[in-house]
């Protein structure tokens, strides 16, 4: 073997055995750097003729190319076992499953809110919002509550660090009957309009769902809570109304017609006479019990008046119940306060 064939030899197994890329550039030197095996051929070919330089160089030339190509040929092979090993390690494995983010869904006060609305939507009457923040007016006086009463002490009503036009400190609104008067009082020209143009007087039919407030805390009551008022008021609307309207309601919400309702005499200032709204449920867990659902009553003439209306011509009935309650009736929960606790394993079986 000539000394060319055995350099080429040489390098050819020497980058072979290079394992790193800086192995791989030392061992080039030792051949093609400045004073590789190569490279001092190369200056040995000064001393030599003409015709005897030309066919030397033509052959170092052909182990230059060769000894090239196996170093070109090693560093992509380096390149590629690295990127081989990276892959590897960095081996994400597609077949696990992913982290799933659980659905949403809406609270079960809300889905009671919801069918609510929809049901009482269905039976024509409007649905509107009120401020939860209310004045002494609205809460109390314009519902004829006396001065003295005691929803308005502080033991039962919260009040806000903020003066009302009468000196009087707003409160959380206590319960959702505030919407009675300032529905009538957003609507009254409107209703002024229509007589003016020589329509008859036209009626009010609304439910006010929202949250209402009240200093109170136990399984069954919450300082924050919901209710939804109900008011029909027309010229000829009666307790025979707010019946069918309520009983229809209620069979509708409990998906059952063997419901019973029963209207037991009570007392509100706002109301006259006035009743709780009793259900009883005919079959099911809560078969024959009487079950307090809602407060009600014929509007009392002073309410009527406030909201700037005629009593003699407005005349029928309102009533506030508690969507937690029927939320609870519902579903079978019996402590109020799993609603407000955000446990997510209590509140994902409503979903
Ligand atoms: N506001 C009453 C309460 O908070 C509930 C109520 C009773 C509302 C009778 C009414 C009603 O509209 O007519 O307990």
């Amino acid at each position: 073997m000539n000394e060319l064939d055995s350099i080429v030899e040489s390098a050819v197994s020497a980058f072979a055995q290079a394992a790193t890329p800086a192995d791989l550039e030392n061992a080039k030197a030792r051949y093609l750097g400045k004073s590789g095996s190569l490279t001092e051929l190369m200056k040995g070919m000064a001393a030599l003729g003409p015709d005897e330089k030309k066919s030397r160089g033509a052959a170092i030339n052909l182990a230059k190319q060769a000894i090239e190509a196996a170093l070109t040929a090693r560093r992509q092979g380096l390149a590629d076992a690295e990127l081989q090993a990276q892959l590897q390690a960095q081996a994400l494995d597609v077949s696990l499953p992913g982290r799933q983010r659980g659905t949403g869904g809406l609270h079960p006060i809300s889905l009671t809110m919801e069918r609510i609305e929809q049901i009482f939507a269905s039976m024509g009457f409007d649905v509107a919002d009120g401020p939860e923040i209310e004045t002494d007016w609205h809460s109390f006086t314009s519902l004829n509550n006396p001065p003295n009463h005691p929803a308005r002490s502080m033991q039962d009503t919260f009040y806000v660090d903020m003066k009302g036009d009468d000196g009087i400190h707003y409160n959380l609104r206590p319960h959702t009957s505030p919407m009675q008067v300032r529905y009538a009082h957003q609507h009254i020209k409107k209703y002024a309009d229509a007589v003016k143009a020589g329509a008859s007087m036209p009626e009010i039919r609304v439910i006010a769902p929202g949250r209402t407030y009240r200093v109170d805390s136990d399984a069954t009551h919450s300082p924050m809570f919901h209710q939804c008022e109900g008011l029909w008021l027309g010229e000829n609307v009666s307790f025979k109304d707010l019946k069918v309207v309520f009983t229809d309601f209620c069979r509708t919400f409990f998906e059952t017609e063997d419901l019973a309702l029963r209207f037991r005499p009570s007392f509100f200032p706002f109301t006259e006479p006035s009743a709780e709204i009793d259900i009883q449920f005919q079959s099911g867990p809560l078969a024959g019990r009487w079950l307090e659902v809602a407060g009600s009553g014929q509007v009392h003439p002073t309410v009527v008046r406030n909201m700037g209306l005629d009593p003699e011509k407005h005349i029928g009935f309102a009533f506030g119940m508690g969507p937690d309650r029927l939320t609870m009736l519902r579903y079978g929960v019996n402590d109020l306060r799993l609603y407000f606790d955000g446990d997510i394993r209590f509140l994902a079986q409503f979903r």
